[in-house]
């Protein structure tokens, strides 16, 4: 009876905790929510930890006498990873939010491996389904574990380069062959009575180190602009692990939260794909990014320097002006100063609109959370399909700390590393300023022709010193006439 009981309070537990998985995911859908719904899946994550701990009430009495330093370990591993969360979750700049995602997510494959493990090598699995159910998440989530951690690498700087060796894509096809032909050996030993799994540590050793190294070949060719998409299907993975591993251990909530995780990744990835007029496929296995080596053509025009006073005053006396923010802007911190420069333009009777690109930052969905954190109103955001066709018309397009999202090249250079992914149309403007430290480069590594254009000027400086200066030079002009 009282077993009965506890499993109805579990199962009450682990269904509070899907629905507010599910609830919050759904608010992290538009950025004015977001706030709330991370608040809410992470209660939903709680309820999930404490229906964990509720399993203590269902232990049979050979397992009884091991309770107290299970426990002692999970809250262990609960306080340790509780605080460097915390800790990272405090420190991490913005600008290293992919990093810790990558990361983080990296860690999600690792857990789900992890669980895989202790199953295999427990011997706990019996039958094919069971036993191949448990095989693919631990292939799945050692292949996540490991290629995030190159992904991590790669967008940390740690690792420059993306590897272009020679028949590398058959080499790696041979390695997943290799471990899916182990994981049958074991399957097949297993079930057909030869030896229990437990007798056979040494080949679950391999297929793991085989499937380790899997993730880390299959990363290392992809660079440049791909690896958030990379990381949007690691993510994927993961999600698949831990629902493949939630079934094996019978546990509803980690079946939920895995496909939830595992299908977000999935669409994100498809989306990206589609923002970068690339397939998934290509992504993945073909080799791709600035490490290829390519001459870039010459570029026609000149770079043109202004004064960002110049720039600011005349766009408070333009009629339109189409912002396109980028990295840069969120390196610098500058959206409320930028905000604080479009409130005057504004109030000039200047319409301004924020052009945002799928694939703008470092992160999906970076500029919006970073204008909304700024108090940016939402309806005057507008995604790329949105906006592309008012470029023709705008008098201004203003392009702040943002490079490959608005390079010509990816419309007409079949070599470029660009090649074939939508930009904004800020070219297209009547006159384009651009915002930029220098002579830096965007994330794909190339020279953008935009900044050598006829009607382009270049405003050097940090965009948040760019906007305070714009600011003060339209301040300087006073207040608007009425009539303006
Ligand atoms: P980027 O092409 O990376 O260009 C950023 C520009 O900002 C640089 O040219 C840099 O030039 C300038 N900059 C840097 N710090 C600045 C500062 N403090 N003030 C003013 N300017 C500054 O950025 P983007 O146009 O947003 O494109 C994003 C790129 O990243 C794409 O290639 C995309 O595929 C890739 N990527 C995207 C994601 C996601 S999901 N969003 C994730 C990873 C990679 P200076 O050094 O001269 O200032």
């Amino acid at each position: 009876m009282l077993i009965t009981i506890s499993q109805l309070i579990i199962g009450s537990v682990d269904l509070i905790a899907a629905f507010l998985l599910m609830f919050g995911l759904w608010r992290m859908a538009s950025p004015v929510t977001a706030p709330s719904g991370i608040l809410v899946a992470g209660v939903g994550m709680l309820a999930a930890v404490v229906a964990s701990f509720l399993y203590v009430f269902t232990v049979d009495a050979v397992a009884k006498p091991h309770l107290p330093l299970n426990i002692g370990l999970a809250a262990a591993a609960l306080i340790i990873g509780a605080g460097v969360a915390w800790w990272c979750g405090r420190k991490v700049a913005i600008t290293a939010m992919p990093q810790a995602v990558a990361l983080f997510n990296g860690m999600g494959g690792g857990a789900a491996g992890a669980i895989a493990a202790v199953e295999l090598f427990g011997s706990q699995t019996h039958g094919v389904g069971p036993l191949v159910v448990t095989l693919l998440g631990a292939l799945i989530g050692s292949i996540s574990l490991s290629g995030s951690v190159i992904a991590w690498a790669k967008l940390d700087a740690l690792l420059k380069k993306p590897l272009h060796v020679p028949g590398l894509q058959i080499f790696n096809g041979v390695v997943l062959l290799a471990c899916l032909m182990v994981g049958a050996y074991i399957v097949f030993a297993a079930v057909g009575g030869a030896a229990p799994v437990l007798t056979m540590p040494h080949l679950i050793e391999i297929f793991f180190g085989i499937a380790l190294l899997y993730g880390i070949l299959m990363t290392l060719p992809i660079g440049g602009a791909d690896m958030p998409v990379v990381i949007s299907v690691y993510n994927a993975f993961t999600g698949l692990a831990v629902g493949l591993e939630g079934f094996v251990l019978q546990n509803p909530a980690l079946m939920i939260a895995g496909m939830l995780v595992g299908a977000a990744g999935l669409l994100l990835t498809l989306l990206m794909a589609k923002a970068m007029n690339r397939s998934v496929a290509k992504i993945l296995f073909a080799s791709f990014g600035p490490g290829k080596k390519r001459k870039q053509g010459a570029i026609k025009g000149s770079l043109k320097p202004v004064q960002a006073s110049d720039a600011g005053i005349f766009m408070r006396y333009a009629k339109s002006v189409i912002i396109v923010p980028g990295y840069g802007l969120a390196v610098s911190q500058g959206q409320g100063k930028l905000y604080d420069f479009v409130k005057l333009l504004q109030a000039a009777g200047v319409s301004v609109k924020f052009a945002i690109h799928p694939v703008a930052g470092r992160m999906p969905g970076q500029m919006d959370v970073l204008l909304a954190e700024a108090g940016v109103p939402y309806d005057l955001i507008v995604q790329l399909a949105d906006v592309n066709e008012e470029f023709k018309d705008a008098d201004v397009a203003l392009v702040i700390g943002a490079n490959d999202v608005v390079n010509p090249e990816a419309r007409t250079d079949k070599t470029s590393p660009i090649y074939g992914m939508p930009i904004l149309n800020a070219d297209q403007a009547k006159k384009c300023y651009v915002v930029k430290r220098g002579d830096g480069k965007g994330y794909a590594g190339i020279v953008n022709p935009l900044f050598y254009a006829d009607n382009t000027f270049m405003v050097y400086g940090d965009a948040a010193a760019v906007c305070v200066s714009m600011t003060e030079a339209v301040r300087g002009l006073g207040a608007p006439a009425a009539a303006a």
